[in-house]
């Protein structure tokens, strides 16, 4: 679904991403680890178009986009549930959920969505008329993602959905992305809690200073000795 070569980006004239290459099957769950600093949020912002690649080719659904504005990525499915979360604070759950809704391809049917999400959350039925702002961090992680599927996407990028997550609401999250891989979803997610990451995934990519080191199944790399050692300090 989605397919990157020889990727290079940055901010002005710093270069973060160097020559990454990566796929992403359909319906599947691919992980991206690595340390804070490596480049994860760089490459979902290329991804996405709100940092122009300086070369490679990104392709999704057969098309290269990356020349594309951000908006026609979004239109054509791709969407970002963004890391710290960016919940609209001063605004109720349900009006953050309705401005996920405000990409042309999620025009129609957005109501019937709506209720979708709410079924998948209870939780942020029961809190639909409260401030985002006053929810546990768990929660407006949930609300992150439900506003993510708003916008009606094919491809979901997540980034470090887990940053700052009590164990137990880490543990929960995680098996929200196992969920929307069943629905059908195909994420693409940035952890640094690379073991949970790894076990969860279908395939994983290891990136540090900005350039793939490593990539494979996720159940081998689960496995590798020397994944274990650097990443899961054992
Ligand atoms: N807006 C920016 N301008 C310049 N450098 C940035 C900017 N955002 C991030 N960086 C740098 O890019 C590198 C990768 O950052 P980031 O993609 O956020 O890593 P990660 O998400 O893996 O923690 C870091 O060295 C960071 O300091
Ligand atoms: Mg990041």
């Amino acid at each position: 679904m989605l397919d990157i070569k020889g990727l290079s980006a940055g901010y002005g004239p710093v270069v973060i991403l160097r020559d990454i290459s990566l796929g992403v099957e359909p319906g599947s769950i691919t992980a991206l680890v690595g340390p804070n600093g490596a480049g994860k949020t760089t490459l979902m912002k290329t991804i996405l178009g709100l940092i122009r690649a300086n070369s490679g080719s990104i392709v999704y659904d057969g098309a290269d986009i990356s020349r594309s504005p951000s908006h026609s990525r979004v239109d054509g499915g791709i969407a970002l549930v963004p890391e710290g979360r960016m919940v609209f604070a001063a605004l109720t759950v349900e009006q953050n959920l309705r401005l996920g809704a405000v990409v042309p391809r999620a025009h129609g049917g957005a109501l019937e969505r709506l209720e979708e999400i709410y079924r998948q959350f209870p939780r942020l039925k029961e809190r639909r008329r409260q401030l985002a702002g006053s929810m546990s961090g768990g929660e407006q992680q949930m609300l992150a993602i439900g506003r993510s599927l708003m916008a009606k996407p094919r491809l979901i990028l997540l980034d470090e959905p887990t940053l700052g997550l009590a164990p137990i609401m880490v543990k929960k999250v995680f098996e929200i992305i196992s969920q929307l891989r069943a629905d059908g979803y195909t994420v693409l997610l940035s952890e640094q809690n690379s073991k949970l990451a790894l076990e969860t995934a279908d395939h994983g990519y290891i990136i540090e200073n900005g350039i793939v080191t490593l990539s494979g199944p996720a159940h081998q790399l689960v496995d590798d000795p020397e994944v274990k050692r650097r990443y899961f300090g054992m």
